[in-house]
């Protein structure tokens, strides 16, 4: 057995996945469509270990329990489908912040499924990959697509139609940028897989944005196939606002949002009004803004969102890859 190195970059939902129909399956109550970022990723290392139990290293340190727990587990569950007994020995970082509402759950899970794929010679179809990454988080099996995915929700009980699939790869809208605006770098308050599930149990507008969410798939499709900003933009705003209403009306109240979130969705509300830039916004489990534009409208929009108060770090990203197998850069010698 050899080393294995793989890397995955976060996705970002343009149609979200919010709530699970099967909570140990992950599996979700709607479909979901996603884009991949570039400059975003998560590396991860398995080596054989001779000890009684795998180790988790996260971000050069050992990981804490809260963000142990569910890897080990994800292991585990890996192990006992392939009858595997071998212990292995898990680094892996992050080259943003981890557990923030950045998405870190779906590159790491993609990028851990990819290697223990590799390590342990799984020889999973892509598909197979995909739903082995759903069972350590829903949005990682979005992960291993790269470019343009949709989740499908899937209709059997045992999840064996729940993937995603690419829709579009990378190089197909080339100019098309996120900006990754984040205001909040510690980790949240509660996770999003108990944060959606409060939503399904107890929020009043679930069932109402499942419809509409849904609806909105064949057009976000389209939107993103003619490459058209503004209704790709329209739809993302949309539902991604009809989710956080949901966890608004949830009982109790979920708000992810700052005062500087605020802030943002409206400077790029008045770039889009007052100054015609094409710039739109969508937000996921945690206080930060990222903003769908072009390659050539990104520093009037990062000139903006400097002024804003609270907001720390701005990232920007191209349309990313799929998770993949890499040799790690060796240090020089010299
Ligand atoms: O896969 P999870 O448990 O990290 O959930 C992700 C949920 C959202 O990011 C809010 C939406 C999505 O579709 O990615």
């Amino acid at each position: 057995m050899t080393t294995i190195t793989t890397i995955a970059h976060p996705n970002i939902a343009l149609i979200k996945y919010w709530g699970k129909r099967n909570a140990s399956l992950h599996l979700p109550t709607k479909s979901s469509i996603a884009l991949t970022l570039d400059a975003l990723y998560t590396q991860t290392t398995i080596k054989a270990s001779d000890k009684e139990h795998d180790s988790i290293m996260l971000n050069a340190a050992i990981a804490p329990e809260r963000l142990a727990h569910p890897i080990i587990q994800f292991i585990q569950h890996v192990k006992q489908l392939y009858h595997i007994n071998q212990s292995i020995a898990v680094t892996t970082s992050n080259n943003f912040p981890t557990a923030a509402g950045l998405a870190s759950s779906a590159s790491g899970f993609a990028a851990l499924a990819l290697a223990l794929n590799d390590f342990f010679s799984l020889q999973t179809t892509p598909q197979e990959l995909s739903i082995l990454a759903r069972y350590g988080s829903g949005s990682a099996s979005r992960s291993i697509c790269g470019g343009f995915s949709l989740w499908h929700k899937g209709l059997c009980d045992d999840g064996s139609d729940s993937y995603a699939e690419q829709l579009f790869p990378a190089t197909h809208w080339p100019e098309l940028r996120v900006i990754v605006v984040v205001v909040n770098q510690t980790c949240k308050t509660i996770s999003s897989r108990d944060a959606m599930q409060q939503s399904v149990a107890t929020s009043p507008s679930y069932a109402d944005w499942i419809k509409k969410s849904e609806d909105r798939i064949d057009l976000m499709k389209q939107g993103i196939a003619e490459k058209n900003i503004h209704l790709i933009g329209e739809l993302a705003e949309q539902d991604c606002l009809d989710m956080h209403q949901t966890m608004h009306d949830s009982k109790p109240p979920i708000n992810f949002f700052v005062p500087a979130t605020y802030t943002i969705i409206r400077t790029i509300r008045e770039l889009r009004h007052k100054q015609s830039i094409p710039c739109y916004f969508t937000i996921d489990a945690g206080p930060n803004v990222k903003i769908l534009c072009f390659e050539k409208n990104v520093t009037t929009i990062l000139e903006q969102l400097y002024e804003i108060n609270g907001v720390i770090n701005c990232m920007t990203s191209k349309i990313g890859e799929q998770a993949r197998r890499i040799i790690p850069e060796q240090p020089s010698s010299c």
